[in-house]
C-alpha cells in the first residue's frame, strides 16, 4: 500500500472513531442494508479482577518486571473497549484469548458477566476463545500488601460454564465455533489451545478435529455464498524470524491448505499472543496478529467484509474519548520505562559513558514502542537517524539487541496495521 493509502487509512480510522462517537457510523442497521459486515476483534486483554491486587505494592513491583502490560488498569481498558464497541456498532465482537491475567477464576467470572451484560444490552454478539493464560494456570495469584497467595484458577470445562452464551464447542476441538456476522461474512474461531492435566502450554496444536471443523465450515460457507475469516490465539504464520515455536500453531499444514484453496476463505486469520501488532502474508494467506489490548497503544481490529468479497483489516488504538485524560501517554511511558529497566543491566555491562548509555536506552524504548504499536516501518527512517541507533551500531559485535533491531527493521516491509485482499477472492468467481 502506498504512503498516500496509509495516510488515508489513518484518516479513515480517526473519522470512524469520531463518527462513531457522534452516532454517525452505520450500526447494524445500515451495515445490514448494504450487506457489509463489520467485525471487531481484540486480544490479550489479560483482565485481572481489581479485588485480586488493589492496594498491593508487591503487585506493582511484579508488573514493573513484566512485559509492559498495564494490568493495574485492566478494568479501565475493558470498559473503554466496550464503550468503543457500543459506539462503533459492529456486527460482532471477538476476543481471541488471554482473556485474563493468569487464569484467575474471579477475573473470568467478572469478565464473563460484563461481556454477557454488554451483549444483552446492545444485541451485539460476543464470542471468545481461551488463550494460554486462561485455563489451569499455576500462576493464578491474589496480591496484597507485602505478598501474594495462590487463588483459584479454572478447568477447561469450567471455561465453558463461565462463558455460557459467549462460546461454542466442537468435539475434540475445544471451544471452536462459527459466528455468522451476516449472511456473507462468517467467523470461524479455532480453539487450538492444549490444556493438560495441570497446565496450559504456550503454543497451539492443530488436530484432526480442527481440520474437519474448518473443512465443513468452508464447505457450508461456499454453499451459502459466504466468506470465512478465521481466528486463533497463537499465530498461524511466523510473524518474524525471531519468533520461537511457542508463538505458533503446530501442525498447521492442512489448515493452511484449506485456507489458501477454498473459494469461501477470506484468507485472513486473526491472532494475538505475541502482544505486538504485526501482519505477515505468505503464499496468499495472511495472519494478522493484533497488538495486546493490555499493552500500549491498546489496539483493536476492525474487519470489514463487503458483499463483493472485498475484505479489509485495520488496527487502531482505543479512542482517547473512551479513556481517562492522558491515559495513552501514561501507558506509553510505562511501556518504555519497563523496556529501559530491562535493558539497563545489558547496557551497563558495555562499559560505555553515561551519556552513551542514555542514548542506547532511549533508543531501545522508542524502538520497542514502535514495534509493539505496529509502526516500525513508518518510524524506521526517524529511528535510524537518531543518535541512539548509531550508538547501538557501534556495539553490533557484542550486543544481541543491535542485531535484533536491524533484522526487525529489515523485515518491516509490510503495513502492520492495515491489510486488504484483492477482488480475485470473491466467492462468486
Ligand atoms: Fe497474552
Amino acid at each position: 500500500m502506498s504512503a498516500g493509502g496509509q495516510r488515508m487509512n489513518r484518516r479513515m480510522a480517526i473519522l470512524l472513531c469520531l463518527a462513531g462517537l457522534l452516532g454517525l457510523v452505520p450500526g447494524g442497521g445500515r451495515a445490514a442494508e448494504v450487506g457489509m459486515a463489520r467485525i471487531m476483534a481484540a486480544t490479550d486483554l489479560h483482565y485481572l479482577s481489581p479485588s485480586l491486587y488493589q492496594g498491593s505494592d508487591v503487585f506493582l513491583a511484579a508488573l514493573r518486571r513484566g512485559d509492559g502490560k498495564l494490568t493495574q488498569h485492566s478494568d479501565v481498558l475493558l470498559q473503554a473497549l466496550l464503550d468503543e464497541v457500543r459506539h462503533q456498532q459492529p456486527d460482532a465482537l471477538i476476543l481471541t484469548g488471554d482473556l485474563t491475567f493468569n487464569g484467575e477464576k474471579q477475573s473470568h467470572l467478572e469478565l464473563a458477566a460484563a461481556l454477557r451484560a454488554f451483549a444483552e444490552e446492545t444485541g451485539i454478539p460476543v464470542r471468545v476463545i481461551p488463550g494460554n493464560h486462561d485455563i489451569l494456570i499455576a500462576d493464578a495469584h491474589a496480591f496484597f500488601q507485602g505478598g501474594w497467595a495462590g487463588t483459584a484458577t479454572i478447568t477447561e470445562a469450567e471455561f465453558g460454564e463461565i462463558y455460557a452464551g459467549l462460546v461454542g464447542a466442537t468435539p475434540d476441538a475445544g471451544y471452536s465455533t462459527v459466528l455468522r456476522a451476516n449472511e456473507r461474512a462468517w467467523v470461524a474461531l479455532l480453539d487450538v489451545g492444549v490444556y493438560t492435566k495441570d497446565a496450559s502450554i504456550p503454543f497451539g496444536v492443530c488436530r484432526e478435529a480442527h481440520n474437519r471443523f474448518l473443512q465443513q465450515t468452508l464447505a457450508e460457507a461456499e454453499e451459502a455464498g459466504a466468506l470465512v475469516v478465521t481466528c486463533t490465539h497463537q499465530n498461524l504464520l511466523d510473524q518474524t524470524s525471531f519468533n520461537p515455536e511457542s508463538f505458533g500453531v503446530w501442525y498447521p499444514g492442512v489448515l493452511h491448505q484449506l485456507l489458501r484453496e477454498s473459494p469461501a476463505s477470506a484468507r485472513l486469520n486473526l491472532s494475538g499472543h505475541i502482544h505486538a501488532q504485526h501482519i505477515v502474508t505468505q503464499d496468499g494467506l495472511t495472519d494478522a496478529a493484533t497488538g495486546a489490548l493490555s499493552v500500549s497503544p491498546h489496539l483493536y481490529a476492525m474487519v470489514t467484509v463487503d458483499p463483493d468479497g472485498e475484505v479489509t483489516y485495520s488496527a487502531q488504538p482505543l479512542c482517547d474519548a473512551h479513556l481517562p485524560e492522558g491515559f495513552q501517554a501514561m501507558s506509553r511511558q510505562w511501556f518504555r520505562s519497563i523496556t529501559i529497566d530491562k535493558d539497563r543491566p545489558q547496557t551497563a555491562a558495555f562499559g560505555v559513558s553515561a551519556e552513551e548509555e542514555e542514548k542506547l536506552l532511549d533508543f531501545a524504548g522508542d524502538f520497542n514502542a514502535a514495534f509493539f504499536a505496529g509502526t516500525l516501518r513508518e518510524e524506521r527512517e526517524a529511528l535510524m537517524a537518531s543518535p541512539g541507533y548509531a550508538a547501538w551500531k557501534r556495539l553490533t559485535e557484542v550486543a544481541s539487541f543491535a542485531r535484533y533491531m536491524d533484522q526487525l527493521m529489515d523485515e518491516a516491509e509490510q503495513d502492520c496495521r492495515y491489510w486488504e485482499n484483492g477482488p480475485y477472492l470473491s466467492p462468486a468467481q
